[in-house]
Protein backbone atom coordinates (compact mmCIF):
# COMPACT_ATOMS: atom_id res chain seq x y z
CA UNK A 1 0.00 0.00 0.00
CA UNK A 2 1.28 3.28 -0.79
CA UNK A 3 0.20 6.73 -0.06
CA UNK A 4 0.49 10.02 -1.90
CA UNK A 5 1.97 13.17 -0.32
CA UNK A 6 1.76 16.53 -1.76
CA UNK A 7 3.39 20.01 -0.43
CA UNK A 8 2.26 23.46 -1.09
CA UNK A 9 4.27 26.78 -0.32
CA UNK A 10 1.03 29.52 0.36
CA UNK A 11 3.90 32.30 0.20
CA UNK A 12 5.63 30.86 -2.87
CA UNK A 13 2.00 29.29 -4.40
CA UNK A 14 4.44 26.34 -5.72
CA UNK A 15 4.11 22.78 -5.13
CA UNK A 16 6.96 21.82 -3.14
CA UNK A 17 6.86 18.55 -3.09
CA UNK A 18 5.12 15.53 -4.00
CA UNK A 19 5.97 11.91 -3.73
CA UNK A 20 4.31 8.33 -3.20
CA UNK A 21 5.49 6.62 -0.22
CA UNK A 22 5.15 3.13 1.29
CA UNK A 23 2.10 3.20 3.93
CA UNK A 24 4.20 1.51 6.86
CA UNK A 25 2.89 1.73 10.49
CA UNK A 26 5.00 2.58 13.40
CA UNK A 27 7.78 4.29 11.15
CA UNK A 28 8.28 6.48 14.37
CA UNK A 29 8.70 9.72 12.10
CA UNK A 30 7.28 13.01 12.71
CA UNK A 31 5.82 15.42 10.05
CA UNK A 32 8.29 17.73 10.94
CA UNK A 33 11.13 15.72 10.57
CA UNK A 34 9.43 14.02 7.38
CA UNK A 35 9.44 17.23 5.96
CA UNK A 36 12.87 18.54 6.71
CA UNK A 37 13.92 15.64 5.71
CA UNK A 38 13.10 16.00 2.26
CA UNK A 39 14.47 19.71 2.04
CA UNK A 40 11.67 21.38 3.55
CA UNK A 41 12.74 23.96 6.02
CA UNK A 42 9.68 24.18 8.56
CA UNK A 43 10.77 26.62 11.51
CA UNK A 44 10.69 25.64 15.42
CA UNK A 45 11.89 26.71 17.82
CA UNK A 46 11.50 24.14 20.44
CA UNK A 47 13.12 21.19 18.75
CA UNK A 48 9.83 19.71 18.67
CA UNK A 49 8.27 20.10 22.39
CA UNK A 50 4.62 21.23 21.05
CA UNK A 51 5.61 24.66 22.50
CA UNK A 52 6.58 27.13 19.92
CA UNK A 53 3.73 26.43 17.24
CA UNK A 54 6.61 27.60 14.83
CA UNK A 55 5.97 24.05 13.11
CA UNK A 56 1.82 24.88 12.14
CA UNK A 57 1.37 23.26 8.63
CA UNK A 58 -2.33 22.55 7.42
CA UNK A 59 -2.65 18.93 7.27
CA UNK A 60 -5.90 18.24 4.63
CA UNK A 61 -6.73 21.66 5.45
CA UNK A 62 -6.62 21.20 9.09
CA UNK A 63 -4.52 23.30 11.28
CA UNK A 64 -1.60 20.74 12.94
CA UNK A 65 1.92 20.86 14.97
CA UNK A 66 3.74 18.86 12.50
CA UNK A 67 6.10 18.13 15.74
CA UNK A 68 3.18 16.02 17.09
CA UNK A 69 2.19 14.11 14.23
CA UNK A 70 3.46 10.93 13.09
CA UNK A 71 3.56 10.08 9.69
CA UNK A 72 2.41 6.95 10.44
CA UNK A 73 -0.77 7.86 12.09
CA UNK A 74 -1.86 10.06 9.54
CA UNK A 75 -5.03 7.91 8.46
CA UNK A 76 -6.03 9.30 4.60
CA UNK A 77 -3.98 7.85 1.68
CA UNK A 78 -3.95 11.39 -0.04
CA UNK A 79 -2.23 13.72 1.93
CA UNK A 80 -2.08 17.40 1.16
CA UNK A 81 0.15 19.64 3.24
CA UNK A 82 0.11 23.30 2.72
CA UNK A 83 2.68 25.41 4.78
CA UNK A 84 2.03 29.50 4.86
CA UNK A 85 5.31 30.63 4.97
CA UNK A 86 7.30 28.53 2.22
S1 LIG B 1 8.46 22.54 16.82
FE1 LIG B 1 7.73 23.81 18.41
S2 LIG B 1 5.63 23.30 18.47
FE2 LIG B 1 6.38 22.04 16.93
Amino acid sequence: MFRKITVKGKASGKELLNQTIPKVKNTGICLMDYLRNNSLPIASSCLGEGVCQKCLVHLNKKKVLSCQVMVSEIENDDIFIEVDYL
